[in-house]
């Protein structure tokens, strides 16, 4: 009954968890542990801006998400496992799944045995299971939290774009870590924010110009995990061995301005929760002056490139 009242829980979801009989062999833990990170504190009606400073990201709208960052995403996924260079019939938990961009990834790719999927958005998890149908993935909504275990340990431990939205990402990766068998794979990637994330660099830049307090939300102040150099240091101080990074690039080409600027109405993910805090005057002065820079010359093709770092290590 709880389930059925929960905002973030649909029917699905419950005649999932209980019916479906989980692939691979690994268990759900008996009840919920204590969430890592402040995912339930999500108010998704407020449209206060000193509210949005603590919670920005709203993880609700599986098809805005996708329209935002998911097409983007799935391109990095692949560069990921390729990156990771997998063994076939591993075991996988995957720790922060959203739509299913990296299970997408690690199925049609990794030739996995089976992929626990998890993510505490109840709407993530089911247009994941509505999207992606495949006999190796599961999808769970779980947070890193509340991982399933896999009773040999799992080969692989991975999380892609997530861990600089846990305020707590060094337990995220301990739990992760804990997973795993002897000589697992943990890795992660995370956009590089600060300065290769070309379009929201651009969005945020004009931002601030035109508001100062966009500042205090601009992912590049919100998140110093997001470089090679903080990333190796999670990984090294959770114990992990041969730990290495690298830096991963897709190119971010959009049609003409609208189709740039459109995702960012969607209110999924934190600049366009910004974009939906402001007075629809604001908005469209910075619409307006994101145009004029982005193609001066009236409208065209946008080229831009993403880069994301990624790291890996080993469970000893
Ligand atoms: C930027 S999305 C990335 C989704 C997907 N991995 C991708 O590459 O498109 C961040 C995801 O982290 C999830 N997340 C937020 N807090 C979390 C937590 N404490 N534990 C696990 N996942 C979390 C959100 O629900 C969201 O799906």
């Amino acid at each position: 009954m709880a389930a059925r009242n929960d905002p973030l829980k649909s029917s699905e979801d419950e005649a999932y968890t209980s019916t479906k009989i989980l692939p691979g062999d690994f268990t759900q833990p008996r009840a919920a542990s204590r969430p890592i990170g402040n995912y339930d504190k999500i108010d998704r009606n407020n449209k206060d801006v000193s509210v949005l400073k603590d919670t920005p990201d709203k993880w609700v709208s599986g098809e805005a998400y996708e329209q935002f960052m998911g097409r983007w995403s799935r391109r990095l996924a692949k560069e990921f496992v390729d990156w990771l260079n997998p063994h076939s019939s591993w075991n996988w938990l995957e720790v922060g799944c959203g739509t299913g961009a990296l299970t997408q990834a690690i199925c049609l790719n990794a030739d996995p045995a089976a992929v626990a999927a998890c993510d505490p958005s109840a709407q993530f998890v089911a247009f994941a299971r509505r999207s992606f149908n495949h006999p190796a993935a599961t999808f769970l909504v779980a947070g890193a939290g509340e991982l399933p275990r896999h009773e040999a340990g799992f080969d692989a431990a991975v999380s892609g774009l997530v861990l600089n939205f846990i305020p707590a990402p060094a337990e995220a990766v301990q739990a992760m870590s804990s997973r795993l068998r002897p000589g697992g794979m943990l890795a992660a990637c995370v956009w590089d924010y600060a300065e290769g994330m070309q379009f929201l660099r651009i969005f945020w830049e004009t931002a601030v110009e035109m508001d100062s307090e966009a500042a205090e939300l601009d992912e590049r102040r919100r998140f110093p995990i997001c470089q090679p150099e903080a990333l190796v240091e999670l990984l090294e101080c959770a114990g992990l061995e041969r730990v290495d990074s690298q830096a991963l690039e897709i190119a971010t080409v959009f049609p003409d301005f609208d189709s740039f600027w459109a995702p960012f109405l969607g209110g999924t993910g934190s600049a366009p929760t910004y974009v939906g805090s402001l007075h629809p005057t604001a908005r469209e002065k910075l619409r307006l002056r994101l145009k004029q820079r982005l193609v001066p010359d009236g409208d065209g093709p946008i080229q831009l490139t993403a880069r994301a770092w990624a790291v890996r290590g080993f469970h000893l």
